[in-house]
């Protein structure tokens, strides 16, 4: 059986994330891992934030702190905020470790041995006041084609224009607004993609009948538009260094590597860290070197695709050593806010720490994996998220437990009943219930969540209308023993819930399975014959009636929450 290695784009340091970051990497990939260890596979989910380049070294600057103060802060802050989603890595490191800064030297000494860095010198835009050269972003100014005067030195967000920051009329610095700007010569490392273009265009190409679409359609646009060199260094005071033995003169300069050069690293680097604080973990580099057996998956949103499938290919097939490559790559499109854009910059939309001073993790894991952005964008609305939590949560499956296990006390006391014998209407269940549970199985394993999230729903409503159709508070008058054996069969159902749904909401799964005071409840998943036959709480089983589940959202609440948040398109 393959091992799984499992990582989801890291979350840059600045700032917590929203409900969209979430959705498109870290909230499905946590999903399927857990998924796969109920199924009993070796399971590696790691994580990290991304903690290098200029947004970093401006958010301290802001906030007065050193930038390895503030990114230790930012680090815990985003951290608690996972925990509380109940995010379970493994190991969520953090890319300014030693152990990337390592591994990040120790790959561009390789592809400098391999001929794919050369030094070349450019110019660059170097401010004075503000003691530094300018990134292009960080150079504004009135853009050339459109007049617009805010222009990025990189790109006009007005005509969309790709920019060079010395086409810039009447520059000046973003930092400090200075207009005394110089052009300095520089030398910087250019990785020679443009040599390496052939080969990940192959190995694109061997993917082609594996990825999904969305992967692998951005693949081939970046691809068309051609592998050009690239300059992987910066003048940043934040970030790996160059590695002096290689390039003393750059080191000497201060010289550090770009943000997307060290960031995807520290996949690798984060699972070495996991290994150094524990040594059980000792094995790390079996799952990313000569790692025949381990099948990866990454998940990310559409915009960081071409840095997975084309631009760390690249840099990894240079190396020529055997380091493991992405075998699946899950892109998502945008979740959307009314129709419109989550915005970090202009706080739009719903934070990850506001959504859990709302409601627990459970609410937002279900809608969100249940509406995941896979085929198109999809949009957030307070109306939509309070109508499913209803319907989906509160109704389907909160009140089907509360319902029969609270009946079931009341008339047969505090365990499972006893009597009856299971007729043509629990066959008939049981095949419904196994049916479903394939199915749901069937898209985890594609990675379908949506889908998955619908079979789950699907597998709830299955026994709200076997209730419906047995009516135990009828049987009761006229067959005891008919109600029993309906309430014991509702009860294997909750479950059978609590096992299947744990993926998805796993709190509430704990809640459910705790209901019942099982010896030895170790099942990790149902197989088709438990399904069938559901009957693995035995009558006699003690148990407990949970607090309710979900709690149903009111008119009152959804008003408060447009209020607090901005309802329509803003
Ligand atoms: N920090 C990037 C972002 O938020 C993602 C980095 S993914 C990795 O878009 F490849 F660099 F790891
Ligand atoms: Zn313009």
């Amino acid at each position: 059986m393959a091992r799984h290695l499992i990582t989801s784009a890291l979350p840059y340091i600045n700032g917590i994330k929203h409900l969209g970051n979430m959705v498109g990497s870290m909230l499905p990939a946590d999903v399927y891992s857990r998924y796969l260890r109920q199924r009993g596979h070796d399971v590696l989910y790691i994580c990290a934030t991304d903690e290098h380049g200029t947004p970093a070294e401006l958010a301290a600057k802001e906030q007065g702190l050193p930038v390895d103060v503030f990114c230790a802060q930012a680090h815990d802050a985003q951290k608690a905020v996972y925990d509380g989603f109940a995010l379970a890595f493994d190991y969520f490191g953090r890319s300014s470790s030693p152990e990337n800064r390592e591994i990040t030297q120790h790959f561009a000494r390789r592809l400098n041995e391999n001929g794919f860095i050369e030094e070349r010198a450019i110019r660059q835009v170097y401010s004075p006041a503000d003691g530094r050269f300018l990134p292009d972003r960080y150079v504004e100014g009135t853009c050339p084609h459109c007049g617009y005067d805010k222009a990025r030195g990189d790109q006009c967000e007005n005509c969309t224009r790709v920019l060079d920051p010395t086409d810039l009329i009447n520059p000046r610095s973003a930092i400090s607004g200075s207009t005394d700007l110089e052009v300095r010569e520089t030398k910087h490392l250019f990785l020679l993609q443009s040599k390496l273009e052939n080969e990940v265009r192959e190995w694109v190409a061997q993917h082609d009948k594996d990825w999904p679409q969305l992967a692998s359609s951005i693949a081939h646009k970046w691809l068309t538009e051609g592998l050009h060199d690239r300059a992987i260094t910066r003048d940043l005071d934040w970030g790996v260094p160059v590695p002096a033995d290689t390039w003393p003169e750059l080191a000497a300069e201060g010289k550090v590597f770009y943000v997307w050069f060290d960031a995807p690293i520290e996949y690798i680097g984060a699972t070495k860290e996991w290994a150094d604080q524990d040594p059980e973990n000792r094995d790390w580099k079996s799952w990313w070197y000569q790692a025949e057996d381990v099948r990866y998956t990454e998940f990310m949103a559409k915009d960081n695709v071409p840095f997975h499938t084309v631009m760390f290919p690249a840099t990894e097939l240079g190396i020529r050593e055997p380091w493991k490559m992405v075998d699946y790559v899950k892109a998502f499109n945008w979740l959307t806010y009314y129709g419109g854009k989550f915005s970090t910059s202009q706080k739009r939309g719903v934070f990850t720490d506001q959504a859990l001073e709302i409601l627990p993790a459970d609410y937002w894991r279900y809608f969100l994996i249940a509406n995941a952005p896979e085929s198109d964008d999809s949009s957030f609305t307070w109306e939509h998220f309070t109508a499913t939590v209803n319907k989906d949560l509160a109704d389907t499956l909160g009140n089907f437990v509360n319902r029969v296990l609270s009946f079931s006390r009341k008339r047969f006391g505090d365990a499972v009943p006893e009597g009856g014998t299971p007729g043509e209407a629990e066959t008939r269940l049981g095949e419904q219930i196994a049916e479903l549970l394939a199915e749901y199985e069937g898209h985890m394993e594609t990675l379908q969540f949506r889908k998955a999230a619908a079979a789950l729903r699907a597998l709830w409503s299955a026994g709200n209308s076997y209730l419906e159709e047995k009516a135990p508070w009828l049987e009761i008058k006229t067959d005891k023993d008919a109600a029993a054996l309906t309430l014991r069969t509702a009860m294997n159902l909750i479950h059978l819930y609590a096992v299947v749904s744990e993926p998805l909401i796993p709190a509430t799964a704990t809640a459910m399975r705790e209901a019942f005071a099982l010896t030895d409840d170790t099942a990790a998943w149902v197989t088709a014959e438990e399904a069938k036959s559901l009957s693995s709480v035995p009558s006699g089983t003690a148990f407990t009636v949970p607090p309710v589940l979900f709690a149903k959202l009111t008119d009152e609440d959804l008003a408060a929450y447009k209020e607090r948040f901005g309802g329509a398109e803003g």
